[in-house]
């Protein structure tokens, strides 16, 4: 009879208990087969899973819940193209928009629309698409929030050049400042206005839209109709804006616009770093679609870190996941995967809607690897609550002797988080610094790290488009295999609308100046403010 998730995780709760206060470093040492275990590849990258706190015959339970949860069976509809985003009934076929996965339809018509996306995206860059005054564009103000954002922002950040052609400035959030910042020293004359939203009917884009308009108004004698360009799955809204057909860019409800990056949502993207590099960069991503599809489980570099994950997760109860790029040209990328994995995994009830029996989704930060050393580290060794890290590198590119100094960095932090420092090297380091033993004894303590604190090591050749597009590909999958490790559904985001909501209601109510019906912080909170504004 075939083992069921209880069962499955049953087994690996006694295996952990076998474990206990056995770290990494001991079945390193142990192990004679681990390195060969935990070493994967995947689309020209390298992922190490040995450092770890879990022996391998956890990591053979893991892989019997991966069994149990049907997680082949599971990955095989991903990519089918199967209806997996249930409450919403949708496919959830990011992987087509890449030309990846098994769904020859959606493919053909995500490369049909890309191709056009590239095609406009080239024109703005030759300069012979030009705008109403007969110039050609310098400038292009991505208008956005969320997944219509955070992707695009990230990979415009890691892979544009400043000698682009077209300069990119995105406007997610409504601060009158965030309009300011992103519209300063540009000329309504030479900026292309790019309304990028899913929905067409998010607040903040709509109301940045409308004050982007205004602005191109004021500032062009013309027309400002080939200034205005969009992405969206409500064409028919788009056009009621004055956008021309040919200019507006179809997103479809089979993509969640946290995985949309892949489209025409990066048409900016394109324009700052040509067709060349964009196609590189989905090579990258369908490289890792392929690996995810093919591999076995116990060689599938997302599902592997998937079963990690859920371990610190559900076993242990960790509630945070640090992620840690020693990469300048990644210093976005914590910000868009907290979206990628805060809005999937941010659930508390089953695909049945029943409650979950262990949390689901961890809180995720972490920021560029130098910096984070002189930072949140401190907290990441010496903290009483270990934290997963993820730990992300290049071994090439640029000034060898800065590249170096990076590396070296990134491996001995996942050394020290590994091996830690006990009392004894303690005390043996202050001696050696001519310490007297009573002082030693005092400041010892203070120096302990524990070590054993669980890191995966995910390095690549260089970071290139085709890397970077493996690297996101990579994250996206493992997202979904952990969705299905906790049974619920990582394509909806419910939990995003009652905000909304309040904040329109909030809105009209401070217009009409009344006070509706709140609780008493909200209440006062709202007299406050009015204060302050002097109303
Ligand atoms: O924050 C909720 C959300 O729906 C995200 O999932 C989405 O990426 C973002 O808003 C923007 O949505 P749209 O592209 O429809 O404007």
């Amino acid at each position: 009879m075939a083992t069921t998730r209880e069962q499955a995780v049953e087994a690996i709760r006694a295996q952990a208990e076998r474990d206990a206060g056995r770290s990494a470093l001991d079945f390193l040492t142990t192990e004679e087969r681990r390195l060969e275990q935990c070493l994967l590849e995947g689309a020209g990258l390298t992922f190490d899973f040995s450092k770890h706190n879990i022996s391998l015959d956890g990591f053979a339970a893991l892989l019997g819940l991966a069994a149990a949860v049907g997680i082949e069976n599971a990955i095989a509809a991903l990519g089918r193209g199967d209806i997996v985003n249930l409450t919403e009934g949708r496919a959830a076929q990011h992987m087509a928009l890449r030309g990846g996965g098994k769904d020859e339809v959606r493919k053909a018509q995500s490369k049909a629309e890309l191709d056009r996306a590239l095609d406009f995206a080239g024109e703005l860059r030759s300069g012979t698409f030009t705008s109403s005054t007969n110039e050609a564009f310098t400038h292009i103000l991505h208008v956005g929030i969320g997944g219509s954002d955070l992707g695009p922002r990230l990979v415009h950040d890691a892979l544009s050049s400043p000698h682009a052609p077209v300069d990119v400035r995105f406007l997610s959030s409504v601060d009158p400042d965030a309009f300011e910042r992103a519209t300063s020293g540009l000329d309504p004359a030479t900026t292309l206005v790019f309304i990028v939203s899913k929905s067409f009917s998010t607040p903040e884009t709509s109301l940045n839209t409308r004050t982007a308009i205004s602005w191109l108004e004021a500032g062009l004698e013309g027309g400002i109709g080939r200034h205005l360009v969009a992405a969206t799955s409500r064409p028919d809204a788009a056009r009621a804006l004055g956008i021309s057909d040919d200019r507006i860019f179809e997103m479809w409800d089979w993509v969640g616009g946290r995985y949309s990056l892949w489209s025409c949502v990066s048409l900016s993207v394109m324009a700052a770093i040509g067709r060349e590099e964009f196609e590189r960069l989905l090579e990258g991503a369908r490289r890792m679609d392929e690996h995810f599809l093919q591999a076995r489980t116990s060689a599938n570099a997302p599902v592997v870190a998937a079963l990690t994950a859920w371990w610190h997760r559900a076993i242990h109860g960790r509630q945070s996941w640090a992620v840690v790029p020693y990469a300048t040209h990644l210093r976005l990328f914590p910000g868009w995967l907290k979206q990628l994995s805060m809005e999937s995994l941010g659930k508390s009830v089953t695909i049945g809607g029943a409650p979950l029996a262990v949390p689901a989704g961890p809180v995720v930060f972490g920021g560029e690897g130098p910096d984070g050393q002189h930072a949140f580290f401190q907290l990441l060794h010496q903290g009483r609550e270990a934290i997963p890290v993820d730990i992300i590198a290049f071994a090439c590119g640029g000034e060898r002797r800065h590249r170096n100094a990076l590396l070296a960095n990134a491996v001995a932090q996942a050394e020290a988080l590994l091996s830690g420092r006990s009392e004894a090297a303690a005390l043996a380091e202050l001696a050696a610094k001519g310490m007297d033993d009573e002082q030693a004894r005092a400041l010892a303590s203070h120096m302990v790290m524990p070590g054993g604190r669980s890191s995966t090591f995910i390095l690549g050749q260089e970071l290139d488009a085709e890397s970077l597009g493996a690297l996101l590909a990579f994250y996206e999958h493992q997202t979904f295999v952990l969705s299905v490790l906790f049974g619920i559904n990582a394509f909806d985001q419910f939990g995003v609308e009652l905000g909304k909501q309040l904040a329109a209601e909030l809105e009209r109510e401070w217009m009409a100046g009344e006070v509706g019906q709140h609780d008493a912080s909200t209440k006062a909170l709202i007299r406050q403010i009015r204060h302050y504004q002097g109303g």
